[in-house]
């Protein structure tokens, strides 16, 4: 599979899209899956359906699909079907754990919500102990690396250094990191879009005088993403 940076350009009639590399990452996640039938898959952080919108394009086909999500709002438009059962639950919470009751060959999916588990060990190893196999993708602190570097902030998520190490606790894992970038017509337009796309630059550190100084020297057209795609079976004996 190429490494070769993927780049998108958003321009200002799709107003719209401001999940264009989320959406990209959930593509990519669900074609690099080696089955095309599953018994039961969980997606943890499911949001609006990327991931399940995918499985459907791509003829994936499983008797079960847990949308797992803490935002109510978020689960109420990810689509809704008899196989499909919806949680809402935080994965920082021993409690959305406890009541996860899952088969024994089930997968878990997740794209782009691991890098908000606030303990990424706790997160982590809760899941290994549900299930054996895991396949997801998480965003690492290279995303907006310039923009942060000009701001002398630090990223708010983990570095793929930290993310590899943590996975490796607990999963025997295969790793495959990719670039992405997105350009932009105008400055305002990419800080519009850091704002509303839910990737989070950190730039909620900055005050309205700092952020205007960062549009002014920014030296780039696009913004930068870095994704951590894992695939992974758990070293844990299974408890459940
Ligand atoms: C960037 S969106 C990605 C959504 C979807 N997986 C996709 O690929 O488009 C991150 C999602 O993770 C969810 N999320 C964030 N923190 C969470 C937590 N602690 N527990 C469960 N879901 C969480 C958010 O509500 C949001 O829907």
């Amino acid at each position: 599979m190429s490494n070769a940076i993927q780049e998108f350009s958003r321009f200002a009639h799709e107003y719209d899209t401001y999940n264009v590399i989320q959406a990209a990452v959930a593509k990519s996640l669900v074609k690099q899956l080696d089955s095309s039938y599953f018994t039961t898959l969980i997606d943890m952080g499911c949001g609006s359906g990327e991931v399940y919108k995918n499985l459907e394009k791509q003829e994936v086909s499983f008797e079960h699909f847990i949308a797992l999500d803490s935002s109510k709002e978020m689960l109420a438009i990810h689509p809704s079907g008899k196989k499909i059962e919806k949680i809402c639950a935080d994965f920082n919470l021993p409690q959305t754990f406890e009541r996860l009751t899952l088969e024994e060959d089930s997968l878990l999916l997740s794209s782009s919500a691991l890098q908000w588990s606030r303990n990424l060990d706790y997160t982590l190893s809760e899941i290994s102990k549900k299930v054996s196999s895991v396949h997801f993708s998480i965003f690492t602190s290279n995303t907006f690396k310039t923009l942060h570097q000009t701001a002398k902030i630090t990223s708010p998520i983990y570095s793929a250094e930290v993310l590899k190490d943590s996975i490796g606790k607990y999963y025997e894992a295969t790793f495959e990191l990719r670039e992405y970038k997105l350009h932009f017509e105008t400055v305002r337009e990419m800080f519009n879009y850091i704002k509303k796309s839910g990737v989070s630059g950190g730039e909620q550190q900055l005050s309205y005088k700092q952020t205007k100084q960062l549009m002014k020297q920014y030296p780039l057209d696009y913004l930068e993403f870095e994704v951590l795609f894992v695939r992974g079976v758990s070293l844990e004996a299974r408890s459940v």
